[in-house]
């Protein structure tokens, strides 16, 4: 039997051009750059405007990027999966329609719905199809436009979340590199910590339901700061070891970005030094399903091949996990 296994080959993402700093949205609830900054380490985030722009937009730019990257055609693409929580639609899925706009006809498409873990769910999943030999290009993405279900007079969540896609190509690799283990996990019972409370089958559109603002993203604050911590710990920790990983052997962890605060408590307590940390938080927030992709797009310059690489993440449902991988 070959030991093969799913290689990140490429990766690019997509960021919109229109900024939303902190100074703006002091202008929109009663906050302050200087509490945004110390509690959260936002400084600025992108949002996509303009009427009938949505996920699916994001997502074909950054895997039209990806596709040059890598030379591969269209067709060539064998699945496409989509994380997000901000779909085009309800139904169908975004993966679909991103593979349209590419004009990729070949293979199959579908969206993953595991919040800020949505990425680090789709790559598991994706990695079962290369590692079985089934499947030879799979596209990974993860996307969200989080300004269209963020109520921006909630100064709680409001300053937290952006807009951005990040993809990435995994192929089978014989060379040692590629994913290597996962440790993946959810719980229900922290469904309502951190939720969009209607539009759902439960609690259908109505004008009351409009009115109560509850289209909009909820989140007990505190409740998920320390849910997150503790989950993105236990699951770094676990990876690391069961891969005999230190602190020194590690070339990098890439947490979830949905607060500074909850990125370098995670690394004290695993022991990982800041320097080891990619962190794109401050220009970008929490872009949900793509903060992961987001930042190996942005440090991509600085890896190495077989690099020594840890993602976990950590979001609603509860959902959360750590993944172990060689760069390829
Ligand atoms: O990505 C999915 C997972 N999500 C997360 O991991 C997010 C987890 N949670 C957090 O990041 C943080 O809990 C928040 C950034 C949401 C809030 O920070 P915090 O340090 O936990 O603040 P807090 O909720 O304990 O609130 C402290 C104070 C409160 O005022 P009082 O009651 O002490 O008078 C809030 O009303 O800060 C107030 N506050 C604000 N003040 C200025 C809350 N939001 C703001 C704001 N500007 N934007």
């Amino acid at each position: 039997m070959t030991n093969i296994s799913a290689g990140i080959t490429a990766v690019h993402g997509y960021l919109p051009e229109q900024i939303l700093t902190n100074s703006d949205l002091e202008k929109m609830v009663e906050t302050n750059d200087e509490w945004i900054r110390s509690r959260t380490g936002i400084s600025e985030r992108r949002i996509l405007t303009g009427e009938g722009r949505g996920t699916s937009e994001m997502g074909e730019h950054a895997v039209r990027g990806l596709l040059e990257k890598s030379g591969l055609k269209p067709n060539d693409v064998d699945l496409l999966i989509c994380a997000t929580v901000t779909g085009d639609y309800i139904f169908p899925d975004t993966a679909n329609i991103v593979r349209d706009r590419l004009g990729i006809t070949n293979g199959w498409g579908f969206d993953v719905n595991a919040a800020c873990s949505g990425f680090l769910y789709a790559l598991h999943i994706g990695r079962q199809f290369i590692e079985n030999g089934s499947l030879k290009n799979v596209i990974v993405l993860g996307a969200d436009k989080m300004s269209s279900i963020v109520d921006y007079t909630d100064r709680t969540t409001c300053i937290l979340f952006g807009d951005g896609a990040g993809a990435v190509l995994l192929q089978p690799k014989e060379d040692g590199t590629g994913i290597l283990d996962s440790e993946i996990r959810s719980d229900g019972a922290g469904a309502e910590f951190l939720f969009q409370k209607a539009g759902g089958s439960k609690y259908p559109a109505t004008a009351e339901t409009v009115a109560n603002r509850e289209h909009f993203a909820q989140q007990d604050g505190r409740t998920v700061f320390k849910a997150a911590v503790g989950g993105m710990v236990s699951a770094v920790q676990t990876v690391m070891k069961r891969n005999d990983l230190t602190n020194e052997s590690l070339s990098w962890l890439v947490p979830h970005q949905a607060n500074l605060r909850i990125i370098s408590t995670v690394a004290s307590m695993a022991d990982i030094p800041m320097e080891k940390v990619m962190v794109t938080i401050e220009k970008y927030g929490n872009t949900t399903a793509a903060t992961l992709p987001l930042c190996l797009w942005q440090y991509e310059e600085q890896l190495k091949k077989n690099d020594k690489i840890i993602l976990t993440a950590f979001g609603g449902g509860y959902t959360w996990g750590a993944t172990y991988l060689k760069w390829s």
